[in-house]
Formats: structure tokens, sequence, C-alpha cells
């Protein structure tokens, strides 16, 4: 409640920051899917919500996902899409595709406006859509199982989780002196959308570190390891 309190709230302020830009010209005070949707949806989206995606429809052009329109709003609002498997608020990923609140308010307040297309559809379609949030490489990849525990030393870049079906798991870095860090809470997990999280921050780990992880099923790991930084580990905060 109070999350959607916030968000209609930034769609208002919008709608007054943009209307009062605007006022002789009361279509452009509104959000369009030309003007600002298509690029979210590009760039957040059509990576499964296209034509063979694994997305149940396309949101490629504004005439296939104009139909879905209060679905969207009620999906992006929930927080339910853009599909993405790991708790917010336990770890940061670069390829974290979720929407910023102010994204979310965009949506609604599109779909409040009518869902309509606005104008410059030409310069819209020569743009290339992007697959999604670029996602980096490197690291060599080691699996280990849940309960081994051990893992080797380096710097850790990226987790790639295997839980058994709808399962949830937490990673936890148990670290020589006793500190711990939160790597990531997978929930839900679905082997269709199996993902590798890769960490904002990557982590050294020295050895004798431990990965522990609280897993509700079958569970192993792929973690991507690179040559350990000679950059000392600042020190952690215990959360
Ligand atoms: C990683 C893949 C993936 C991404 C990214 C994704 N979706 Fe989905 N979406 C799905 C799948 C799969 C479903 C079917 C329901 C399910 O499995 O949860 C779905 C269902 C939906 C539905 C419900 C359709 C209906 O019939 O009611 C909407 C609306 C939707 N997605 C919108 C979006 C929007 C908007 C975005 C981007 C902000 C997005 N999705 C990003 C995979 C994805």
């Amino acid at each position: 409640m109070r999350a959607h309190l916030t968000v209609s709230l930034i769609a208002v302020l919008i709608f007054t920051a943009r209307g009062s830009v605007s006022a002789h010209d009361p279509i452009r005070s509104k959000v369009t899917w030309n003007g600002d949707i298509a690029r979210i949806v590009n760039a957040r989206c059509i990576r499964c919500h296209r034509p063979d995606g694994k997305g149940p429809m396309s949101l490629l052009t504004y005439q296939d996902a104009r139909p879905y329109a209060k679905a969207i709003r009620e999906e992006v609002l929930a927080r339910r899409m853009p599909k993405w498997h790991a708790a917010r608020g336990y770890g940061q990923f670069t390829n974290d595709p979720s929407l910023s609140p102010f994204e979310i308010a965009l949506f609604v307040a599109w779909v409040d406006g009518g869902a309509i297309r606005g104008v410059d559809p030409i310069a819209r379609e020569q743009t290339t859509p992007k697959a999604g949030p670029s996602t980096t490489a490197g690291g060599r990849s080691v699996d280990v199982g849940c309960n081994s525990a051990g893992v080797p030393a380096g710097r850790l870049l990226a987790i790639r989780p295997k839980l058994a079906e709808k399962s949830s798991a937490g990673f936890t870095l148990v670290f020589p002196d006793g500190t711990r860090e939160i790597l990531a809470w997978i929930r839900n997990y679905e082997a269709k959308f199996r993902e590798t999280y890769w960490l904002r921050r990557p982590v050294d780990m020295p050895r004798g570190t431990r990965l522990a992880v609280d897993a509700t099923g079958a569970c192993s790991v792929e973690l991507r390891v690179d040559a350990a930084s000679t950059t000392p580990r600042a020190p952690r905060t215990a959360r």
C-alpha cells in the first residue's frame, strides 16, 4: 500500500512537471509509448517478450504491447516483471533488470493516460532494439556443491545457482576471520530462467573462505572466479 501510494505520487509529479512545461500542448504532456515507454521495454522486457522469446507474448512494438497495457501496469507495479529471481536487498548485480520507482511510475502514468502511442514512430523504428542489460563476462567457472562449502581463493565475480524447481536459497560467504557477506537470495527458482548474477562489487575470497548456503531443496552453484586482487579487502559492515 505504501509503495503504491509512493508510485502514484511520483506519477502525479511527472504529470504536473510535464503539464506545466507544455501547457499549450496537452498531448505532449502525456507519457507515451514512443516518448518514454518503448525505450524501457527495449532495455528490460524484450529479452523475453519477443517472438520466440521465453515470455508468453511479444512487446516489441506498440501494436504488440497495447492489448497488454493493463496487465503491464499490474505486473510492473507488483514488481513481478521484469522477471528476476534474486530477492531485492540481498546483493547488487550489474545485470539486474529491475525497474526504478521512476520507471514504474512512467508505466503507470502511460497506462492511466490511455496507453497512447505518441509522436515520432519513424525515429523509433529506426533504432535497433537492444536485447537487455549488458552482461559482463570473465573469470573461470568453478562448480561447487552447496554442502561442500569450500571455495577457491580468488575474486568472486558472479554466481550461477542451480536449484530444485520453485525452491529458494540464500548464499553467504564466510571469511576466515568469521565475517560474512550475503551474496544473494534466490527465490522461486525456475530452471528455464537460470541466471548468472554478476556482482556489482566483486568480492575477494582469501584462502579459507567458505560458502554457506541455506537452501530449501537440491542445490549447486557455478562460481565465476578471477585471480585474487592485490588490494587488501575492505572491512565489511555487519548486516
Ligand atoms: C526473463 C524473462 C522476462 C523478462 C525480462 C520479462 N518478462 Fe514478462 N513474463 C515472462 C514470463 C515467462 C511470463 C509468464 C508468466 C510467468 O512465467 O511468470 C511473463 C508474463 C508477463 C505479463 C503477464 C502476461 C499476461 O498474459 O497477463 C506481463 C504483462 C509481462 N510479463 C510484462 C513484462 C514487462 C513489462 C517486462 C519488462 C519491464 C517483462 N515482462 C520482462 C518473462 C519475462
